[in-house]
C-alpha cells in the first residue's frame, strides 16, 4: 500500500462545493488502488484573510509543502475587492504557485464526449480539437519587479514589468517538449515576438531548447493571431508553450471550445510535488447555491493521480466515468435537450456511480 498526504484548500466561492465530491472520487479511487490518504484541510483565499488577516497563513504554506500534492477549489470574491492588494485572496494563489515553484500549469482543453455539441462554436470546428496548454506560472508579468502605483508628476500611474531569464524560459520550453512528444509532437509557442524583447528572448530560447526535441515540430505565433486561430480552427493545435499571462487568456479562450469553463482542469508542476486546481473561478454568482459544475475539479483529481503519482490508468478511469455521466446528466453550464439537469453535489454522486460501477 502506497501513502499520500493530500493538501485539500476548497477556498472562497463554488470552492468548497466543487472541493467536496471531488474527495468523494478520490477516496474512491484510493480504495480501489490501495492508496492511503492522509487529508489535510487548510486555509487560502478570502475565507482565510477573513479568518487570520492573511490570504495565506504560514501553517498553510508548511502544509503545502510537506504535503505530495495539493487540491485548490477556488479563491476570490467581490467581497474581498476592495481590500489592499497585498492581501486580496489571490495573491494567496500566486504565494503558493511561487513558494513551491510550480512554473509548469498544464491545462487541457478536450472535448468530452457529445459535449461537442455545448460549445458556442459550431460542432465541425471543436470536433476533435485536444489541445493542451502550457503555461508559464511563475515568472512574468505577474510577478517581475518593479510593479505599483505611485505618484509622479501630479498623477498615478501604475506599472509593472514583463521580465524572463533564459533559465525560466529554458525551463518551461523543456517541459512545453516533454508534454508535446507524449502527444502529437507539435508545439506552437506562444509570443509577441515583434513588440516585446522579453518575448523575442523567449522565442530565441525556446528554438534553441527545441534542438533537443527533433522528433517535435515547433511552430512560432503571436498571441494575438492565436487568441483569433483558437476560435477559429483550434485543432491544428496540439500542445501550446507560453508566457503567464498570455496563458492566462489563451486558456480561457481554450476552455470555451469544450463548452464550459467548468470542465478544465489544471495541472501546477515544477517544483516537488504539485497543486491541481479547477481553472475556472470562485463563481461568486453561484456560489452556494448547489448550480456549480464539479467536473473540472473531479477532472484536476485525475491530473493529480497522473502527474503526481503516476496513476495513469487512474486518471483514464476518472475522465471515463466523467464521459459516462454526461450521456444523462448536465449541469446548468453544460445543459442540453434530452439530459437531466442537476445541481453539483448529485452531478458528483453520478460521477461517483459510474466509477463504483466499473469496478464492481
Ligand atoms: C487562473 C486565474 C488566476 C490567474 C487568478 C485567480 C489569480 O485566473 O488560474 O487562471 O490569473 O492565474
Ligand atoms: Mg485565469
Amino acid at each position: 500500500m502506497i501513502s499520500k498526504k493530500i493538501l485539500v484548500i476548497p477556498g472562497d466561492g463554488i470552492g468548497p462545493e466543487v472541493t467536496a465530491p471531488s474527495i468523494q472520487v478520490l477516496k474512491q479511487i484510493a480504495s480501489q488502488f490501495d492508496i492511503q490518504l492522509e487529508l489535510t484541510e487548510k486555509l487560502v483565499g478570502g475565507v482565510a484573510y477573513d479568518l487570520t488577516g492573511t490570504p495565506i497563513p504560514d501553517d498553510t504554506l508548511d502544509a503545502a509543502k510537506n504535503s505530495d500534492a495539493i487540491l485548490l477549489g477556488a479563491v476570490g470574491g467581490p467581497k474581498w475587492e476592495p481590500l489592499d492588494f497585498s492581501v486580496r485572496p489571490e495573491r494567496g494563489l500566486l504565494k503558493l504557485r511561487s513558494e513551491l515553484e510550480l512554473y509548469a500549469n498544464l491545462r487541457p482543453a478536450v472535448i468530452y464526449g457529445d459535449l461537442v455539441n455545448a460549445s458556442t462554436l459550431k460542432p465541425e470546428v471543436v470536433d476533435g480539437a485536444d489541445l493542451m496548454v502550457v503555461r508559464e506560472l511563475t515568472g512574468g508579468i505577474y510577478f517581475g519587479e518593479p510593479r505599483g502605483v505611485e505618484l509622479r508628476n501630479g498623477e498615478r500611474v501604475g506599472f509593472n514589468t514583463l521580465i524572463y531569464s533564459e533559465s525560466e524560459i529554458r525551463r518551461i520550453a523543456k517541459i512545453g517538449f516533454e508534454i508535446a512528444m507524449k502527444r502529437g509532437k507539435i508545439l506552437t509557442s506562444i509570443d509577441k515576438a515583434n513588440v516585446l524583447e522579453s518575448t523575442e528572448l523567449w522565442r530565441e530560447i525556446t528554438t534553441e531548447v527545441g534542438k533537443d526535441f527533433p522528433e517535435v515540430k515547433l511552430g512560432h505565433m503571436y498571441a494575438d493571431n492565436a487568441a483569433m486561430q483558437i476560435i477559429r480552427n483550434p485543432k491544428q493545435f496540439d500542445t501550446m508553450v507560453t508566457t503567464n499571462m498570455f496563458g492566462d487568456i489563451l486558456s480561457d479562450a481554450a476552455a470555451m471550445m469544450t463548452g464550459s469553463l467548468g470542465m478544465l482542469p489544471s495541472a501546477s508542476i515544477g517544483g516537488g510535488n504539485g497543486m491541481y486546481e479547477p481553472v475556472h473561478g470562485s463563481a461568486p454568482d453561484i456560489a452556494g447555491k448547489d448550480k456549480a459544475n464539479p467536473l473540472a475539479m473531479i477532472l484536476s483529481v485525475g491530473m493529480m493521480l497522473r502527474y503526481s503519482f503516476d496513476l495513469i490508468h487512474a486518471d483514464e478511469l476518472i475522465k471515463h466515468s466523467v464521459v459516462k455521466t454526461l450521456e444523462n446528466y448536465r449541469t446548468k453550464d453544460i445543459m442540453a435537450e434530452g439530459k437531466k439537469l442537476v445541481g453539483c453535489k448529485e452531478m458528483g454522486e453520478r460521477v461517483l456511480q459510474s466509477l463504483e460501477k466499473k469496478y464492481n
